[in-house]
């Protein structure tokens, strides 16, 4: 069953262990200093207002060039020319879980990349497929899971290790009904709020992407 039938596919090995390993030290670095100005030890800074054992952001720029550098094999798998919309990344902790849902339009054609696992629970993510049949997908560190994330409801029951991360790559159809969300209303790639960037997007709007943004 081809992607566009099935609405997922597992990519193994897209990332090697000196990549992920790069990947979890820069996003280590960006919650330690961010834990740091705002006075927080980096193990109990929590900052997801879905999932409250969990430590996220929104567009940190090593996802942010993940996104550029997974865009040939998004077109590959999904048979479509995909653009950026944004890219996001969290740690999980103990307790961690994740409601059924489906995403905004923004992640009309969305990867979920594992960068580290934990050994004590390899902590599947569940999809229903296009067909209606539900999943169980098991990804290894450097694997990544292309799904539709706007009609594929998907879920995590809760975790049972220490520390899992996960980065999240998101793209809309260049020739399809999303494209004014193409770098996620943006002007370019690389623009987070912790940057302080507060041009074309609002503090309520970044709030809601927040809100939203489970995966
Ligand atoms: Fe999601």
């Amino acid at each position: 069953m081809s992607f566009n039938e099935k609405g997922y596919e597992i990519v193994r090995g897209v990332l090697n262990k000196q990549t992920t390993d790069l990947l979890s030290i820069q996003f280590e670095m960006i919650r330690n200093t961010f834990a740091f100005i705002n006075n927080k030890h980096p193990n109990d800074f929590y900052t997801d207002s879905q999932i409250k054992e969990g430590f996220s952001s929104y567009a940190p720029q090593c996802f942010e060039s993940l996104l550029i550098l997974l865009n040939d094999k998004m077109n590959e798998v999904t048979q479509k020319q995909l653009a950026p919309s944004y890219s996001y990344a969290r740690f999980y902790y103990y307790g961690a879980t994740l409601e059924r849902h489906t995403d905004r339009p923004s992640c009309e054609y969305s990867a979920t990349v594992c960068i580290q696992d934990d050994e004590s629970d390899k902590w599947p993510i569940s999809i229903t497929g296009l067909d209606g049949v539900d999943s169980d997908v098991v990804l290894n560190v450097g694997d990544m899971m292309i799904y539709r994330g706007d009609l594929c409801e998907h879920w995590r029951d809760p975790f049972k290790g220490d520390c899992h991360i996960q980065a999240f790559l998101h793209y809309v159809d260049t020739n399809g009904k999303y494209t004014d969300h193409i770098y996620d209303k943006r002007p370019m790639l690389g623009f987070g709020p912790m940057m302080g960037f507060q041009n074309q997007i609002t503090e309520e709007e970044y709030t809601k992407i927040s809100q939203s943004e489970k995966w």
